[in-house]
């Protein structure tokens, strides 16, 4: 499913170079459970943004479902990530002047349906998250918690094979972060390819596999039983 090899991303401000990924490389078969831990500023974002096709690596060669992302336009990988990709951020990032099932709706808009079947789709993953009683809810009247199911079933209305979740419960308290996490091991068993950023090694111990980055490359990479 993702294919990396050897990949680098260089940021530049100003003069200064800096290298947040030095050369990693790594797979993930279709329908893992992927952590990746490491310390602050060690290149977890960076990797996932690429991973995400939100960026560019530098260098090295990224294989998404067997497209080679370095050879296609910029339409292309756009339509490439929404079509594989869902992305689930700390900070939710909803839009506060629309209630949830609006919100859900978002990246539909690229699609082909009708705005009967987008309502359809996005009532359907809100009721998925458990939220089927709040669709007309704006963010500031819900918890922390049931903003960052909206932005799960933001995630997974376009129904993508792959969630990149980059500390999604990072904003949560802990009985909110086990509902959360409960969530994505029921899509993980739907068959949906999980990669979880997180600080919480609560969390990193219930995925199946625990990739560690430092100093921009991955140091360990460990099977568990999830
Ligand atoms: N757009 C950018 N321009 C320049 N440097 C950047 C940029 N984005 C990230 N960096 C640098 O790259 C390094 C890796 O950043 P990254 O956000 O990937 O870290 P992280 O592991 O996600 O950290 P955290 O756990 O704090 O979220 C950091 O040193 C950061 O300062
Ligand atoms: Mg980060």
């Amino acid at each position: 499913m993702i294919k990396v090899d050897n990949m680098k991303k260089v940021y530049q401000t100003g003069e200064i170079m800096f290298e947040a990924l030095k050369g990693v490389s790594l797979h993930i078969e279709k329908g893992e459970f992927v952590s990746i831990i490491g310390p602050s500023g060690s290149g977890k974002s960076t990797l996932m943004n690429i991973l995400g096709c939100l960026d560019n690596a530098s260098d090295g060669e990224y294989c998404l479902d067997g497209n080679t992302v370095k050879n296609m336009s910029d339409d292309a990988i756009s339509e490439l990530r929404n079509e594989k990709i869902g992305f689930i951020f700390q900070s939710f990032n909803l839009l506060p002047k629309l209630t949830a099932v609006e919100n859900v709706e978002l990246p539909l808009i690229y699609g082909k349906q009708s705005n009967k079947k987008r309502k359809e789709m996005a009532e359907k993953a809100l009721s998925l998250v458990g939220l089927g009683d709040r669709m007309d809810h704006k963010p500031n009247e819900m918890s922390g918690g049931q903003r960052q199911r909206v932005a799960i079933a933001r995630a997974l209305v376009c129904e993508p094979a792959i969630i990149l979740a980059d500390e999604p419960t990072g904003n949560l308290d802990s009985k909110t972060t086990e509902e959360v996490m409960a969530i994505l091991k029921d899509l993980n068993k739907l068959g949906n390819t999980i990669i979880v950023v997180t600080h919480e090694p609560e969390i990193a111990e219930q995925t199946s596999r625990v990739i560690t980055v430092r100093d921009g490359n991955i140091v360990s990479d460990v099977r568990q039983v999830g």
